[in-house]
């Protein structure tokens, strides 16, 4: 089998797919909501979450705005709610008022939290720094909401209780598959 070698990313999904989620967002007593696929987990202490956001979008000016962003995870049968708030703008209309979404309320900061979310965390904003065209926003984790029964008792979380979504790239939404779930323990595999 050949394989292509190129210089150009094209469309930029060969490595989804990725996890979905929602970035939160509120200023001037203004809400917003927007998707992401490209977030990730940094450090452990303290707990640093990263999020990448185009400048152009009505959240990055929020979270510029509060210096305060929330990152919700939702189950697999909330994937409208992922494509319909990643495909409007905050700018024209009122996310939370137009699809209906139902919120939890923050402890640490004034970002609204999605009851829907299986996890979700409130993050106040320690770095915002331009990478190309997008924002890599850096937030210390100030807390965690979690829906106790979707995680197992060593915090990993259930599948028999919650899908997660991933998102394959051009509005292709899947979760995982329980029958592909393997124990394979570092310490011996780590020994050859
Ligand atoms: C599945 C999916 C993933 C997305 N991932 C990102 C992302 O990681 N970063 C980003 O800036 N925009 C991403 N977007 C686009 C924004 O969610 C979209 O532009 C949204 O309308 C922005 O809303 P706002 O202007 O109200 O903030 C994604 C959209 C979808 C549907």
């Amino acid at each position: 089998m050949a394989k292509a070698i190129s210089e150009d990313i094209g469309v930029f999904y060969h490595h989804y797919p990725k996890l979905a989620a929602i970035v939160t967002a509120q200023a001037r007593g203004k809400e917003n909501a927007m998707t992401v696929a490209w977030h990730t987990s940094l450090s452990f202490s303290p707990p640093l979450y990263g999020v990448s956001i185009s400048p152009k979008r009505f959240t990055y000016q929020l979270i510029t705005e509060s210096r305060e962003f929330g990152v919700n995870f939702l189950p697999f049968e909330a994937i409208e709610l992922i494509a319909s708030v990643g495909g409007s703008g905050g700018r024209a209309i009122d996310k939370f008022h137009r699809f209906n979404i139902a919120k939890d309320e923050p402890v640490k900061t004034k970002v609204p939290i999605l009851k829907v979310a299986y996890v979700a965390y409130e993050c106040q904003l320690v770095d915002d720094r331009e990478y190309g065209d997008h924002r890599w926003l850096v937030g210390e984790i100030v807390a965690v909401h979690r829906l106790k029964e979707a995680f197992t008792p060593e915090d990993v979380i259930d599948l028999d209780k919650v899908n997660p979504v991933l998102y394959l790239g051009q509005d292709i939404y899947l979760t995982t598959a329980k029958d592909t779930v393997r124990y394979l323990d570092r310490k011996v595999y780590g020994k050859g």
